[in-house]
């Protein structure tokens, strides 16, 4: 079934969707993407997505193409077109189309792309048993907190997880752990406090770890925000990791060390039923 994607202005088939070989984003990874979940037609978290994109525009000092109003009403109008029920939005805005240049254009046109994916969220398989994890050196450029579309670097750690029987590859730096490949890491001590990393240029900033966290704390677990170990973790009671596309999805083996009795742990399982319900009811 072909989708209806939208292009700089146009909803078309999308075998029909064209942007330039001079794109910078195709040239050089010059941009910068947001993926939005869709649960009932509606769209989760959006504000933080949003919100997240500006920043991401902003550091890297790329014109926005869109108002916001125009951007929830393209949103809507996809998942609308597509007739989507559960599943993300993919967004993508580059620098847009120059000759060839490390000196990026001052006055280029931004491209603006936005197609939808149909996915299972709320009864996926991964989160539905736990995923294992593989530790893998983390070899990203250090602006991590940049939603950037340089994704070669996690598509071939998460390609060695894959190699290992494993699901994903959490990424190690001088001896902590940063994050999952396309995810926020967590793990949850024997005397139930959460830990996570630290917000810095280190890692993406979630925007399901930000409404978890907060939701943690309203449910009055403690949280601490620091790196921790894969030996710390492999150890740790249960662990976890949240993204868009995963919600809150336990993670029952580290490096072939399985966590408790292999199955998804019940601080994992509290907070994944704690934040569909309260996403489900504030999406718009
Ligand atoms: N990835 N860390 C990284 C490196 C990510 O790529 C992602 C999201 C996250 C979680 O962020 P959020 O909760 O805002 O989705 C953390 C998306 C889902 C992707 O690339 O498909």
């Amino acid at each position: 079934m072909s989708r209806i994607v939208y292009v700089n202005g146009d909803y078309v088939p999308e075998e029909e969707a064209k942007i330039s070989i001079f794109d910078r984003g195709f040239l050089m990874a010059d941009g910068v993407y947001e993926v939005t979940p869709v649960m009932d037609g509606k769209l989760l978290d959006y504000p933080g997505h949003v919100a997240r994109l500006h920043r991401s525009l902003d550091e890297l000092q790329i014109a926005n193409p869109v108002g916001d109003d125009e951007l929830l009403k393209i949103h809507r109008e996809l998942v609308r077109r597509n007739d989507l029920d559960e599943g993300l939005v993919y967004l993508q805005v580059t620098r847009g189309a120059a000759d060839r240049d490390f000196v990026w254009p001052q006055d280029a046109t931004p491209s603006l792309v936005l197609f939808t994916q149909e996915k299972m969220l709320e009864d996926s398989e991964g989160p539905k048993h736990g995923i294992k994890v593989i530790s893998q050196p983390d070899l990203r450029w250090h602006r991590r907190d940049i939603k950037t579309v340089q994704l070669l670097y996690p598509s071939f750690a998460k390609m060695q997880a894959k190699a290992a029987g494993a699901d994903d590859a959490w990424l190690v730096e001088d001896g902590f752990v940063t994050e999952g490949t396309s995810n926020n890491a967590y793990i949850v001590t024997k005397d139930g406090t959460i830990i996570t990393r630290n917000l810095s240029t280190d890692i993406l900033h979630g925007i399901t770890r930000a409404s978890v966290l907060k939701l943690a704390a309203e449910a009055q677990l403690k949280v601490i925000e620091r790196p921790f170990t894969i030996a710390e973790a492999q150890n740790a009671a249960e662990a976890f990791a949240t993204a868009a596309s995963l919600f809150v999805c336990a993670v029952i083996e580290i490096d072939g060390v399985t966590l408790g009795d292999g199955k998804p742990g019940p601080v994992a399982r509290r907070l994944r039923e704690i934040y569909i319900a309260e996403a489900r009811a504030a999406a718009m």
